[in-house]
């Protein structure tokens, strides 16, 4: 078992981290407050290869394996969880499932622009009423022939108004239940296609949140991805692969918290020494770094696992469900390092807490993680 990065690794994470700081950190605390998008860090990421990793070079992607997405999503989200969040859709979910599952036109119509940022993409599953229980598609895709006709509404849609491409995904046969639901690719613009409400978020406020309407939306047949009735399965494969993204957020978020507390816990002085001097911060710190190290390995475990084509299901599951809860408890723990501080917004702590929740909720629950771990056990 080898735990050494190779120097491509090392590379890609140190043009992550510099990026990071050197054109995320500068206004963050300002778009999170106005919940501004970070349209022109987005722009500059995909110039830097990071909104396409993974995709083939021939579609204008970086080529690079998944082990490299999750060292430059760590280093992204420990300053900018927004920021990350347009990244992991774009790629694990937009790039990669139109990669895997889509027809070589499709291809060469979307990934190019797709995977250098000039455009960013959404993934529509989620409904006001199928939100864990996605088998409950309500939006429908009629089938007309050389067409299908759009009808429904998706929540809670990430780059709702800044995608230019949408995977949508939709119910053509209700008498077949998941096995009779499609996916499509939407393009923004077409006819009966409405960006709804705004969502005001605890989290990731950088990040735009919508829901989406479609009123007879005509979807050419060419844009379904893959064989009819296969739009579950596209779902919940891509989900797969997402939620390792997502768990890489969730470590960046607490790695991000951890280094801030480390730092002012050496400055900060209380009692006549610095407080992590006192055996009580030491603690909070040495339980931190331990977590953070085991949320680690754990993504890139799963990481590994894709890269060597073996089933990363549970593998990414368990990376998301583990590192959420370990970015929830450390920055809930940074804050309290820096007391009064952490309170307020100068030192980015209280919202790296905030941000922190989301990786608990979306791309699964904590509890459907478990569904998935323990399906996977019960074999
Ligand atoms: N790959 C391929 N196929 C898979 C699969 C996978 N990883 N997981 C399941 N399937 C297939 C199964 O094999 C099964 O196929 P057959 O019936 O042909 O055998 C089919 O899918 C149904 O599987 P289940 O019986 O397991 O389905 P279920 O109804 O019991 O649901 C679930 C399972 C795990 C609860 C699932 O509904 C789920 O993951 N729900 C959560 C949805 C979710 O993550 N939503 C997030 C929204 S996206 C988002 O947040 C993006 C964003 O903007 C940030």
């Amino acid at each position: 078992m080898n735990f050494q990065l190779t120097e491509e690794h090392l590379a890609v994470q140190a043009a992550a981290r510099e990026f990071a700081q050197s054109e995320l950190l500068p206004g963050v605390i300002e778009r999170d407050e106005l919940q501004k998008f970070p349209a022109e860090q987005i722009r500059k990421m995909g110039e830097l290869g990071f909104m396409g990793m993974m995709v083939d070079p021939k579609y204008n992607g970086g080529g690079m394996d998944t082990i490299s997405y999750v060292l430059a999503m760590e280093e992204i989200s420990k300053v900018d969880a927004s920021a990350s969040v347009v990244m992991s859709v774009n790629n694990s979910l937009v790039c990669w499932g139109i990669e895997k599952y889509g027809t070589e036109e499709q291809k060469e119509k979307y990934l190019p622009r797709l995977a250098t940022g000039e455009i960013i993409g959404a993934f529509c599953l989620s409904e006001p009423e199928a939100g864990s229980d996605a088998t409950s598609q309500h939006t429908t895709a009629e089938d007309k022939g050389d067409y299908y006709l759009l009808n429904g509404t998706k929540n809670w849609i990430t780059n709702g108004s800044t995608a230019s491409v949408y995977l949508v995904i939709a119910q053509t046969h209700p008498e077949k239940k998941h096995r009779g639901i499609n996916a499509f690719i939407v393009e923004r613009g077409v006819e009966g296609f409405v960006v709804g409400k705004k969502e005001n978020k605890l989290g990731i406020r950088g990040s735009d949140t919508h829901s989406l309407m479609f009123t007879d939306v005509k979807v050419p047949k060419e844009n379904r991805i893959g064989d009819d009735g296969f739009g579950f399965k596209f779902a919940m494969s891509t989900l797969a692969g997402g939620r390792i993204g997502i768990a890489s957020q969730a470590l960046g978020i607490a790695s991000g918290a951890y280094e801030l507390a480390l730092k002012y816990a050496t400055e900060r002085k209380a009692f006549g020494v610095e407080i992590a001097r006192h055996q009580a911060i030491q603690f909070k710190l040495a339980d931190m770094a331990t977590n953070i190290e085991a949320a680690r390995l754990l993504c890139l475990k799963a990481a590994y696992h894709k890269d060597t084509h073996q089933d990363y299901s549970m593998s990414g599951a368990m990376a998301k469900l583990f590192a959420s809860k370990v970015a929830m408890d450390t920055t809930v723990e940074a804050v309290q390092v820096h007391g009064g501080y952490g309170f307020v917004k100068e030192y980015h702590v209280e919202r790296l807490m905030r941000d922190a929740k989301i990786t608990q909720i979306y791309e699964g629950t904590s509890e459907i993680q478990k569904i998935v771990i323990s399906r996977e056990l019960l074999k």
